[in-house]
């Protein structure tokens, strides 16, 4: 008897099989032998997010059809996923009543922007539903792609993942004066991996191993279309490529491995173009790129994707994946040139350094649920951790102890890097003005920093989110140093004296 039902059941699964098998060669009959990549979904146009030039901005949830005939449900700012992207000249003030109709409190942080404490989204600074707040600040800083997005403590990872994340672009003449590919020929590319099981619904449910790899995807998407195409023409375009994963760390290339050029990171422009076939890009990282379509003919395609790469931890992190087709449809294109020289960098000299702060990362993976921690500390958002004099140039050296990676991220300032596990030589994309860097498994890097331009709370944290809300982020403050009170005191005098 036991044998029989043993047959039976190995009957029953060959069975299945065999349907399964004809099932699938039936549909690649159908659809001309293209085979199991045709399968995943069906191509869409890449989504451009609507532009926002301030005034009110509410957080609240939408239905969006993410994939094609299938409503999501995203938490947005002002009903849209991507959110909009919002372009500003450098020297402007930019003002945004934020609103927030969320069953969650929640904020905004302006992520790379040089902003006053109180403007910077920290999660102290958060707004309950019902609530509202006016973000209102001066953009100072040099054209850029930068990006805004919650910072509620604990909650960073679920709100981004669902969909809140845009980009905060500054233009000034510097960057206007070279020529730059420019309106449809300058891409934002907003660059996150999803899950695509759970009935394609953005559920963000952790578990252990998310809360030790991070909340990894299994499907890219670019400005929020999965299987994403654009038609491009022969021409060159700029693509300003933003990691606004979770945890997913990227190494970009073309599907023919030819090059592009690098011509800026998180914090704007480098000092020129510089060629690359392919580059990492992790979490919270900007890298601004120039391709050049005219050396395709028309009908030809190429896609962006991440390399497979060594190093990756947890559920496929370091796989291979599409991001974005071009499809070339046309002659013409933007006029842009890549010019030979891009912008002036004042070089931080780590030289005149007034110390060197050193920070170990860990995680205590046998745990249940996993901690992450910066020199063995957890965050304590009322407890300030390091405290630094505004104008002081330190070094900061990050050494990454566990075999998980960490981007790591400062606010209220940019930084310069300065070498890698001791090696100055820098690939491009630690080139210029940063401020988030990769930290791949048990590697040390330095930056040179410099405090300013105002003194208040700040924060220093992992960006792989789940590591952030998890412990890995301390406060440091910024605070006035002994001359700078010496200062403002003699100009108060000076004044009285008039
Ligand atoms: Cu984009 Cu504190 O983060
Ligand atoms: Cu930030
Ligand atoms: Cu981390």
């Amino acid at each position: 008897m036991i044998p029989s039902r043993r047959n039976f059941l190995r009957l029953a699964a060959a069975g299945t099989a065999a349907v399964g098998l004809g099932g699938t060669r039936l549909f690649a009959g159908n659809h001309g032998g293209v085979g199991a990549a045709a399968v995943q979904g069906s191509p869409q146009a890449l989504r451009i997010p609507p532009l926002f030039a301030g005034g009110t901005i509410t957080a609240r949830m939408a239905q969006q059809n993410v994939w094609p005939d299938i409503a999501t449900e995203v938490w947005t700012y002002g009903g849209s996923y991507p959110a909009p992207t919002i372009r500003v000249r450098s020297g402007e003030r930019f003002t945004a009543q934020f609103s927030n109709m969320l069953p969650d409190h929640s904020n905004i942080h302006w992520h790379g922007l040089l902003n006053p404490h109180n403007m910077d989204g920290h999660p102290n600074d958060v707004f309950e539903n019902g609530a509202s707040y006016t973000y209102s600040f001066a953009v100072a800083q040099r054209a850029g792609t930068y990006w805004y997005h919650p910072h509620p403590h604990m909650m960073t990872g679920p709100q981004v993942y669902r969909g809140m994340a845009g980009f905060f672009i500054v233009e000034d003449d510097e960057e206007n004066a070279l020529g730059l590919p420019a309106s449809e020929y300058d891409v934002p590319l907003l660059i996150q991996d999803r899950r695509s099981e759970a009935g394609r619904q953005f559920s963000y449910i952790l578990d252990d191993a998310a809360q030790l790899d991070g909340y990894l995807g299994d499907e890219v998407l670019a400005n929020g279309t999965p299987d994403a195409f654009l038609e491009v023409a022969r021409g060159l375009y700029r693509f300003r490529l933003l990691n606004g994963s979770n945890a997913r760390i990227y190494q970009v290339a073309l599907s023919d491995n030819s090059a592009f050029h690098v011509i800026g990171t998180d914090g704007g422009l480098l000092d020129r173009p510089y060629e690359v076939t392919n580059s990492m890009l992790a979490p919270a990282e900007r890298l601004d790129v120039l391709i050049d379509f005219s050396r395709f003919a028309i009908g030809d395609s190429v896609t962006l994707k991440t390399l497979r790469y060594q190093g990756g931890t947890g559920r496929q992190q370091g796989a291979e994946m599409a991001i974005l087709r071009f499809d070339v449809k046309r002659d013409g294109g933007s006029g842009g040139a890549m010019p030979a020289t891009l912008a002036t960098i004042e070089k931080l000299n780590p030289d005149a350094a007034v110390r060197q702060r050193d920070f170990t990362l860990r995680t205590d993976d046998g745990s249940s649920p996993p901690m992450h921690m910066i020199n063995d500390r957890m965050f304590d958002m009322d407890r300030i951790d390091e405290t630094v004099h505004l104008g002081d140039l330190e070094v900061w050296s990050f050494t990454n102890a566990t075999l998980y990676p960490h981007p790591m991220h400062l606010h209220g300032a940019q930084f310069q890097v300065m070498d890698r596990n001791g090696n100055t030589a820098l690939e491009p994309r630690d080139m210029g003005w940063k401020d988030t860097i990769y930290l791949p498994a048990y590697s040390t890097a330095r930056v040179a920093v410099k405090f300013g331009p105002y003194a208040g709370v700040y924060l220093v944290h992992c960006h792989n989110l789940e590591h952030e809300d998890h412990g890995m982020m301390l406060n440091y403050e910024t605070t006035l140093n002994d001359s700078a009170v010496e200062d403002r005191d003699a100009d108060a005098s000076r004044m009285e004296l008039r």
